[in-house]
């Protein structure tokens, strides 16, 4: 690799760029990963993460792999450097090695200031927003059987009303809107902000086809479709039509809808070995609550998916545990799910279970999947023997409280001998 710097700081000599085409990766022995820390306790579970996931990967292959961590910097420590957010190198380092993790990074309520990670999401057009939902034993619910909750949410991550369309009250803009939609009929007040919902079937597509194959690949039996399209005909009802159409078209062989399944007695035909059915959004909260077993797989719109995942991982034990990635066709993003906590910020005291989580879903994607597993069988020891971090441990009468780093040791040291 010719010697080559993003933000001032050298990239690793002897690290490799992990090639990404159609949403999957090829990877080279000693990739290079870009990672950014993220403000409050970003840097704490960063480090932790790193930790686990270098150890991880040593135990599983030796010195024959390893991961060539970069540093990419965004937020608080963005700012603090080069007075920027979200420098323009972080952005072109993300795009010359084309995978990143990262902590959270905050975003200030109100004024006009977008969340970073939306901006990311868009400008690197990383449409599957991807959250695979299970319960560790030991880690404390308030829901009375988590283990039936084993869900993996496909999650539309660039429209929507997240695609940013909005036109503040008594802007031009929103005048403009107001007069266009006068003319088709719709008198709106004067005094209403404007914000727009688009669903395209380009991406609609993109993130059915995402689910279907990932079910396909991983042998689970249905596809639910989330949507609110007897409300939003055009939008979220198109977002279930379209899914359906290309279930259909693409995967008809092996498809079946839950209706025609019904209508052949709940009898599956030779050769089918998925249901595609659909679920209104509304109903779909009471089912992740009361039969989460009857949705391995489910997908969904933006906002929708936002509501599902806090429901969901709450049910596992909330988002201190619950990972997420972010793929597109060119690039990957893994990220802790939680935001910055910034209560707990440079105390030691953070969970780093989701980021770490995020970290084996790149391992992964990486398809090194001997070093994922050995991260998770550790996860389940270590909390099945009731070490957890403060979060955890305080709902947990007799467990043994460990700081974000001992928490890592511990992880490290129930890595399991062979994987
Ligand atoms: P938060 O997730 O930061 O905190 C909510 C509560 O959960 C706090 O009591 C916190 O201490 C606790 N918590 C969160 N993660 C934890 C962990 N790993 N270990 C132990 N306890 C943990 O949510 P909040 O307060 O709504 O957001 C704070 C900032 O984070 C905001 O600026 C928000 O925009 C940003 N944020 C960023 C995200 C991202 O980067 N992907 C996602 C969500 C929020």
């Amino acid at each position: 690799m010719t010697a080559i710097s993003f933000n001032g700081i050298p990239v690793p000599a002897d690290g490799e760029v992990v090639k990404v085409a159609n949403g999957k990766a090829t990877t080279p022995n000693k990739p290079v990963v870009a990672y950014i820390n993220g403000d409050g306790i970003g840097p704490e579970i960063s480090v932790a993460t790193r930790r686990v996931i270098d150890a991880a990967v040593t135990r599983a292959y030796g010195d024959t792999r390893q991961i060539k961590w970069y540093e990419i910097v965004a937020g608080e420590e963005g700012t603090r450097r080069f007075n920027d957010l979200l420098p323009a190198d972080t952005l072109a380092a993300i795009r010359h090695f084309n995978v990143a993790i990262k902590g959270p990074l905050s975003t200030p309520t109100g004024g006009d200031q977008r969340s970073i990670n939306v901006g990311l999401r868009q400008k690197l057009d990383l449409n599957q927003c991807i959250r695979p939902f299970r319960h560790f034993t030991g880690v404390p619910t308030d829901v009375k059987r988590p283990e039936k909750v084993n869900i993996v949410l496909f999650r539309e991550n660039v429209e929507d009303v997240y695609a940013g369309i909005e036109f503040k009250m008594g802007s031009e803009g929103a005048k403009k809107l107001r007069a266009c939609l006068a003319e088709l009929g719709v008198t709106i007040r004067e005094d209403t902000g404007i914000g727009i919902k688009i669903m395209s079937k380009y991406n609609t597509e993109r993130i059915i086809r995402a689910a279907i194959q990932y079910a396909l690949d991983n042998k689970l039996p249905s596809v639910t479709i989330v949507h609110k399209g007897n409300i939003q005909k055009y939008t979220e009802g198109a977002f279930c039509e379209w899914g359906y159409e290309l279930a259909a078209a693409e995967f008809g062989d092996k498809t079946i809808t839950e209706k025609a399944l019904k209508a052949n007695n709940w009898v599956m035909p030779e050769g089918k070995v998925l249901v595609i059915k659909d679920c209104i959004a509304d109903a779909m909260l009471a089912e992740v609550v009361s039969r989460p077993e009857r949705h391995p797989v489910v997908v969904t719109m933006n906002l929708n998916g936002d509501y599902l995942s806090d429901l969901i991982a709450a049910c596992v034990g909330g988002l201190g545990i619950a990972p997420g990635a972010n793929i597109g066709d060119d690039y990957a993003i893994f990220e802790a799910t939680h935001g910055t906590a910034a209560d707990i910020a440079g105390q030691n005291l953070a969970n780093p279970c989701s980021l770490l989580l995020s970290a084996v879903q790149m391992l992964e994607f990486f398809g090194w999947t001997e070093a994922s597993k050995a991260v998770v069988a550790a996860i389940e020891t270590t909390i099945a023997g009731n070490t957890m971090t403060g979060d955890m441990a305080k709902l947990v009468p007799g467990s043994t409280k460990v700081s974000t780093s001992a928490f890592a040791d511990a992880l490290i040291a129930n890595l399991p001998a062979k994987v």
